[in-house]
């Protein structure tokens, strides 16, 4: 397994449309393992191979309490969303250190198949329905910070890019 390079907003990459898996072979596995290691490692509850700039449709996550229940979705798609939405506050692994308040259907049913390549569905409320919607959206070029005004959005680009020059500045 190996710890993968995230992403950070607004590297353009970040936009991209993946496209579905067409096998869910070694390579696949591989990919799931390692998006697991790097999800675990940042302390994240789901990643999305687009934030490791593998463009193709897969998504891990772990809402558990114990962060002992991995969730591995391959070429997920939602089949139904409730009528209500609920407002959360939600971070992201390539926009350190920002939160903000974004709203969604309070539960949606997903379809995806697993590590295993077998199909299953996913009734997800709660903190596990923000999450799959939010990393579904990565996988369709979509950084929550979108959902934000504007001029949210300026300054959160305006800090990222600042931090990102520090750090190549300090190195
Ligand atoms: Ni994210």
């Amino acid at each position: 397994m190996a710890r993968l390079n995230i992403l950070r907003y607004p590297d353009p990459r970040l936009h991209t449309v993946a496209r579905p898996v067409a096998a869910v072979d070694g390579r696949i596995r591989q990919l799931v393992d390692d998006l697991l290691e790097t999800m675990y490692a940042n302390d994240g509850v789901g990643l999305a191979a687009t934030q490791v700039d593998v463009h193709e449709r897969v998504l891990v996550m772990d809402t558990s309490e114990q962060r002992d229940q991995p969730l591995v979705m391959i070429n997920p798609e939602i089949t139904w969303r409730s009528d209500d939405f609920a407002v959360a506050e939600e971070g992201c692994l390539s926009v350190p250190q920002i939160y903000d308040r974004v709203e969604r259907h309070a539960r949606v049913k997903v379809q995806a198949l697993g590590r295993d390549g077998q199909p299953f569905e996913l009734d997800a409320e709660g903190l596990q329905a923000v999450c799959v919607q939010h990393e579904m959206d990565h996988l369709q070029g979509k950084v929550f910070v979108e959902y934000l005004s504007a001029l949210k959005r300026d300054r959160i680009r305006t800090k990222l890019l600042k931090k990102t020059r520090d750090e190549l500045r300090d190195r």
